[in-house]
């Protein structure tokens, strides 16, 4: 599918996607926001994508927030509608079945940072400054933003960010939690792809599952949180890739996983 807004490639079972707005630094409008959720759509439905890469055109920002142009028009309905989208596009990249990692090559504001909260890890370059400057614009974060950034990174640092509305580079970034690697900025797609490969070389159902507990289970008590992984546990014995795994490990060789 061609997008306006969007790069998407696919290579190796890696789909990176690429938000292409550099004059805005690449803000999300509602367009963008559409097409991301159709990207993500596709990746979901693609067996042949294990892993999904996003990342923002330019060496200046990863994403820096919502498009202010675009949101200062709105009145409260609209303004309703705007926040629906985010929440729906990031809830379903959230729930992908396969890794998503962000390679945040730059400013993370807003919705930017919003989107990495969405994401299962998240690789920073070193020029990269993560916040949720929307109090500076008399406004609350609107795509999840106080409650992902509270379950990433706790609700002190959470509001620190938020009530502050202060940028922090990457190295606090990542002493926060917000980030697990910071690299240069030219090593960054690769080390987020490798990432990628890394996970899209293990075994698929058991993937999906591991992701669907630890997501699942930081929402319930822990004595249903630990009966969701016996359950999650006990159901991989009835597929065979958990036969194929046991199995290749004690005959000495690579499994082959069926994705079932
Ligand atoms: C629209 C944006 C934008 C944004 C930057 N631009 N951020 N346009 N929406 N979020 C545009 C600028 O207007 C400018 O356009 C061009 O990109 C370059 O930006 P500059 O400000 O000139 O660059 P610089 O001085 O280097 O400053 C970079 C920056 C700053 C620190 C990232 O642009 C900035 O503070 N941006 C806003 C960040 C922000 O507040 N994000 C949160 C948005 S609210 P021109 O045409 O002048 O070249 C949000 C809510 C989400 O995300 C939930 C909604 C429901």
């Amino acid at each position: 599918m061609g997008f306006e807004n969007l790069l998407v490639d696919i290579a190796d079972g890696i789909a990176t996607v690429t938000v292409n707005r550099p004059k805005q630094l690449n803000a999300l409008d509602q367009k963008t926001l559409e097409e991301l959720s159709a990207a993500f759509e596709q990746a979901g439905r693609d067996k042949g994508v294990r892993a999904l890469v996003v990342t923002g055109a330019g060496d200046k920002a990863f994403v820096a927030g919502a498009d202010i142009a675009a949101m200062s028009r709105l009145g409260p309905a609209e303004a309703r509608e705007f926040a629906a989208l985010g929440h729906r596009v990031f809830g379903l990249l959230e729930a992908l079945p396969i890794v998503t990692v962000a390679a945040v090559n730059g400013f993370a504001l807003g919705g930017g940072c919003e989107l990495t909260l969405a994401c299962d890890l998240v690789y920073a370059s070193e020029r990269a400054r993560f916040g949720q400057p929307e109090v500076n614009l008399g406004l609350v974060p609107g795509f999840g933003g106080t409650q992902r950034l509270t379950r990433r990174v706790g609700p002190m640092r959470a509001k620190e960010l938020v009530l502050t509305g202060d940028m922090v580079d990457a190295p606090t970034a990542k002493a926060m939690g917000l980030c697990l690697d910071v690299v240069p900025p030219e090593k960054l797609l690769e080390h987020a792809r490798g990432k990628a490969r890394t996970v899209a070389s293990r075994g698929p159902v058991a993937v999906a599952t591991a992701k669907r507990l630890i997501q699942q289970g930081a929402d319930l008590p822990l004595g249903e949180a630990n009966a969701l992984e016996r359950q999650g546990f006990a159901g991989l014995f009835g597929g065979e890739d958990a036969k194929e795994g046991m199995r290749a490990f004690l005959e000495k060789r690579p499994a082959q996983w069926k994705g079932t």
